[in-house]
C-alpha cells in the first residue's frame, strides 16, 4: 500500500541551478530558498561545496549559506564529495550534508574525477568526521537507471553501493536517475534489488524527467513503501556531467499527483507555484511544471 506521509527533498537551489548557464545572483538565490522555506517543504538542499572551477553556478556557496534564514523545522543540507567541502560546508554553517557517488565507473569519473572506489574512500572519511560532529549524512547514487557513458547500470551495481554508503553511515540513500531514462519496469527491478539490502525508509527517489518519466518512476517507487522523493520547483535541474540530461520531476507536479493520492506532505502547492514563479522570472525561462502551466494560463 502507499504510505500516508511523503517527505519532498526541495532540491531545486541546488540541482535546479547548478546547470544554469547564467550565474544567479546571490540575493536572489537567498530570498528563492527564504521563499522554498515559507512553503511548508521540510528539506531544501541548498548548494555545493564543490569547485567553482567545475560548477561555477556554485561558487557563492558559502555566501548563500551565511545569507539565508534558517525556518524553524526545515533543514538545509549541502552537497559535499570530500574532506575540503566539508570543512567548508561547516564553516558556512551547514549542519547536514550529502555525498554524491555513483553506480557507474565512467560517470564517476566525469562527474568527480576519480573512480567509484576512490570516492568511497574520500566518502568515508567525510562520513567519520560528520558523524564525530553530529552532523548526519545522506549518500546520492547516480546513474541507478541508467548512464549517459555507460547506457544500462545493472541493479546489483546500484545496491552493492548503496550498501556501502549505508554501512558507512549515511541515514538515507537517494536514488538518482540522473539521466531520466528510467521506466516503471527499471525502477521496479532496480528497487527490488536494492531493497534486499536497504530498507525501504531508508530510501529515496530522485527522477530526472527526460523521458517524461519521473511521475510514473516516483508513484511506482511509492507503491513499494518508498516515502521520501526529491524534486526540483519547476522542474529546474540537470547535471553539468550528464550531456542531454533535463531537469528534475517538479516539485509543483509531484505535489499535485501525491494531493490527488491523498497523501500528505505537508507543502502548500500555490506557495511552491510563487517561489517557482520568483526563479523563473529570475533566470529568464518558462516553466517546465505542467500543474504551474496550467495554473497559470487560467
Ligand atoms: P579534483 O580536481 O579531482 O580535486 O576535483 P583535487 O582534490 O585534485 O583538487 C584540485 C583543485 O580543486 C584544488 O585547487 C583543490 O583545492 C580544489 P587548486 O590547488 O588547483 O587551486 N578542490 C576544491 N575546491 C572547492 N571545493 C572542494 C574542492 N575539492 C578540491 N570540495 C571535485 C574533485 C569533486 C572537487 C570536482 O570534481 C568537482 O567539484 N566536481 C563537481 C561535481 C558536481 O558538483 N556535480 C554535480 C552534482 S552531482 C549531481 O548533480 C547528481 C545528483 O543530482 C543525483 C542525480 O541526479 O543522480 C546529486
Ligand atoms: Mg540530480
Amino acid at each position: 500500500g502507499l504510505p500516508g506521509y511523503v517527505k519532498i527533498v526541495e532540491v531545486g537551489p541546488r540541482d535546479g541551478l547548478q546547470n544554469e548557464k547564467i550565474i544567479v545572483p546571490t540575493d536572489i538565490k537567498i530570498e528563492f530558498i527564504n521563499k522554498l522555506s515559507q512553503t511548508g517543504l521540510s528539506v531544501i538542499e541548498v548548494t555545493s561545496f564543490v569547485s567553482s572551477r567545475w560548477v561555477p553556478q556554485m561558487a557563492d556557496h558559502t555566501e548563500v549559506m551565511k545569507g539565508i534564514h534558517r525556518y524553524p523545522g526545515v533543514r538545509y543540507p549541502v552537497l559535499t564529495p570530500n574532506l575540503q567541502g566539508f570543512h567548508r560546508a561547516v564553516a558556512a554553517g551547514a549542519t547536514e550534508i550529502s555525498v554524491f557517488g555513483a553506480a557507474s565507473e565512467s560517470f564517476s569519473k566525469k562527474n568527480i574525477n576519480c573512480s567509484i572506489e576512490e570516492s568511497m574512500e574520500k566518502f568515508e572519511e567525510v562520513i567519520k568526521s560528520a558523524r564525530h560532529m553530529g552532523i548526519p549524512v545522506r549518500g546520492y547514487v547516480s546513474c541507478a537507471l541508467g548512464c549517459p557513458y555507460e547506457g544500462n547500470i545493472k541493479p546489483q551495481k546500484v545496491t552493492e553501493v548503496s550498501k556501502r554508503l549505508y554501512s558507512m553511515g549515511c541515514y538515507e540513500i537517494s536514488l538518482g536517475d540522473t539521466i531520466g531514462v528510467g521506466t516503471p519496469g527499471s525502477m521496479k527491478r532496480m528497487l527490488e534489488s536494492v531493497m534486499k539490502e536497504i530498507p525501504p525508509g531508508a530510501l529515496a527517489v530522485h527522477c530526472h524527467d527526460t523521458y517524461g518519466q519521473a511521475l510514473a518512476n516516483i508513484l511506482t517507487a511509492l507503491q513499494m513503501g518508498i516515502n521520501v522523493v526529491d524534486s526540483a520547483v519547476s522542474g529546474l535541474g540537470g547535471c553539468p556531467y550528464a550531456k542531454g540530461a533535463s531537469g528534475n520531476v517538479a516539485t509543483e507536479d509531484l505535489i499535485y499527483m501525491l494531493n490527488g493520492l491523498g497523501l500528505n506532505t505537508g507543502v502548500n502547492l500555490y506557495k511552491v507555484m510563487e517561489a517557482g514563479d520568483f526563479i523563473c522570472r529570475a533566470v529568464n525561462k518558462t516553466t517546465n511544471s505542467k500543474v504551474a502551466q496550467a495554473s497559470f494560463s487560467v
